[in-house]
């Protein structure tokens, strides 16, 4: 049962604030508020969000959540039952904890990724660990064997375009940053397939490995033929490109039975905390509800979605209600590029002017090192009070420019402040988008820093007198 528990000492318009300061002789600023102030009459509450969570009854209640979730579900790529069960579940647990929660329809890509296969014919018989790439086509059932030409960038592939025609292309580009490297996942079919290569095979975007490949969404080009493109070990890259090296003939042969269905039904689900006085403004917390195929998608997203759940939770836990209504969004079909988001995004535009923050969770829930925030100087003024409340979580309590999420990025191209979580995630990339994607990799204690944050940054938000300046 959620509780009106706003607080009666906050003054409710500037003139009041104007008459108050005068009469206690403080320090008048206009009738502008003193935002500072505003913030930092939040510390109590903000104190009681972390004791909850750190020390009382939350005390690993995400960790849990998360578990009991992804070890019931497992993994839930876009189109798959597993997402319809994993939706299902999400309702009628974030229902069951006494939110008020509804569906919202979605169209999703619907990839398949079949049997599949690699080994290396020559110069030795070798299996070669791999994982189709989403979207790729598959091979004819029999696949492709050819020789391989190994290349080390874009550049390298072009020096060799006289000896890409009929071949496997391996790319084996060394590990710059996730962000740089993935152009390899996303265009290597592409670029290949212009040169007259019959399937492209990718190291997979990791800076580290213990033979795992990594799968992730790629992009055919318009006009270029779709040739079979898929992810191989780091391990297995380097082999080839040391036998290519030494002049030896590299042959491989790939099997995939890949194909793309038609785009199949969805939701996004979403949970709230209706505002006692503004309820048609919003602070939407969010995560992706979707995976890919392999590991448990515990952290990427499971995480960023149960801290979103569970940022309601707690404040419904302590009676609080904020003036503005706190929205929990667990995105659907994030993997194949926003996709939910995207359609929620178009449905709700209209109330642009009611979004006062959209925040996003998808770069793990490890242990939080700042909060990342994209929004005017004004706003940025106000969230480096916000911050400030974070103290007991983390040992600096830093405002870092420019948040970052597929899913809120349209939100934020079109002004609407945004923030998410930066964490220690140095790791983040040997586990993503593969098998070792598992609960192995969560901490309770972690997951409950990344809670304890994303309640405190939302609720005070939704509950300062003024929205965000824009
Ligand atoms: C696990 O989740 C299910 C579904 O929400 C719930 O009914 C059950 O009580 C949970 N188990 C634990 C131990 O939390
Ligand atoms: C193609 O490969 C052969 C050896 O397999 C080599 O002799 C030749 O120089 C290569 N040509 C190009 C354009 O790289
Ligand atoms: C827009 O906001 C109004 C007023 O709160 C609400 O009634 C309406 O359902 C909203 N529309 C959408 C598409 O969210
Ligand atoms: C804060 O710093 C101390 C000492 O360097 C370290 O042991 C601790 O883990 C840090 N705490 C957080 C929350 O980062
Ligand atoms: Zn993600």
């Amino acid at each position: 049962m959620v509780m009106d528990n706003r607080r009666p000492y906050l003054p409710s318009s500037p003139l009041l604030f104007w008459t108050c300061s005068l009469l206690l002789g403080c320090e008048c600023v206009s009738t502008q508020r003193d935002v500072a102030k505003e913030v930092a009459s939040y510390t109590d509450v903000a104190n009681q969000i972390i004791k909850l969570v750190l020390s009382g009854p939350a005390q690993k209640r995400s960790y849990q959540r998360l578990a009991n979730f992804t070890d019931t579900i497992g993994n839930r790529v876009s189109g798959s039952h597993n997402l319809e069960l994993a939706i299902k579940y999400m309702y009628h647990a974030m229902s069951e904890d006494g939110l008020d929660v509804h569906l919202e329809p979605a169209k999703i890509p619907h990839w398949v990724r079949g049997e599949e296969g690699a080994e290396m014919i020559l110069p030795r018989p070798k299996r070669l660990a791999m994982l189709g790439l989403g979207s790729s086509v598959g091979t004819p059932p029999e696949g492709i064997e050819a020789e391989v030409v190994v290349v080390s960038s874009f550049e390298d592939l072009k020096s060799r375009a006289g000896n890409v025609s009929g071949r496997i292309v391996v790319f084996n580009q060394p590990f710059v940053s996730y962000s740089e490297t993935v152009a390899y996942r996303a265009f290597g079919a592409s670029e290949a397939a212009k040169l007259g290569a019959v399937a492209a095979l990718i190291r997979s975007v990791t800076p580290f490995s213990i033979n795992s490949p990594h799968t992730g969404w790629q992009d055919y080009q318009e006009g270029v033929t779709r040739i079979p493109a898929a992810c191989i070990t780091v391990e297995d890259a380097q082999l080839m490109s040391r036998m290519a090296g030494r002049g030896q003939r590299v042959v491989v042969r790939v099997t995939m039975g890949a194909k793309t269905l038609p785009d199949a039904d969805s939701f996004n689900t979403v949970a709230e905390i209706q505002g006692w006085q503004h309820p048609e403004q919003v602070v939407l917390l969010s995560g992706h509800l979707d995976s890919w195929d392999v590991g448990q998608g515990a952290m990427d997203d499971g995480g960023g979605a149960i801290i979103s759940w569970e940022a309601l939770s707690i404040i419904k836990d302590l009676g609080l209600r904020p003036r503005r209504t706190m929205r929990a969004v667990l995105w659907t079909a994030e993997e194949q590029g926003g996709v939910g988001a995207q359609q929620y995004y178009d449905q709700h535009k209209v109330n642009m002017s009611n979004y006062d923050l959209v925040m996003e969770s998808d770069l793990g829930t490890f242990a939080p090192v700042a909060l990342q925030f994209t929004g005017s100087q004004a706003a940025q003024k106000v969230m480096q009070e916000v911050v400030k409340l974070l103290a007991p979580i983390m040992n600096t309590t830093r405002l870092e420019p420019q948040a970052e999420g597929t899913d809120i990025g349209p939100w934020m191209q079109a002004g609407v402040p945004g923030a998410s979580l930066h964490v220690q995630d140095s790791r983040y990339f040997w586990f993503h988008h593969s098998e070792g994607d598992t609960m192995s990799v969560q901490s309770p204690g972690d997951m409950d820093r990344c809670s304890a944050l994303w309640a405190v940054v939302a609720y005070v938000v939704a509950d300062l007198q003024d929205m965000l300046p824009r």
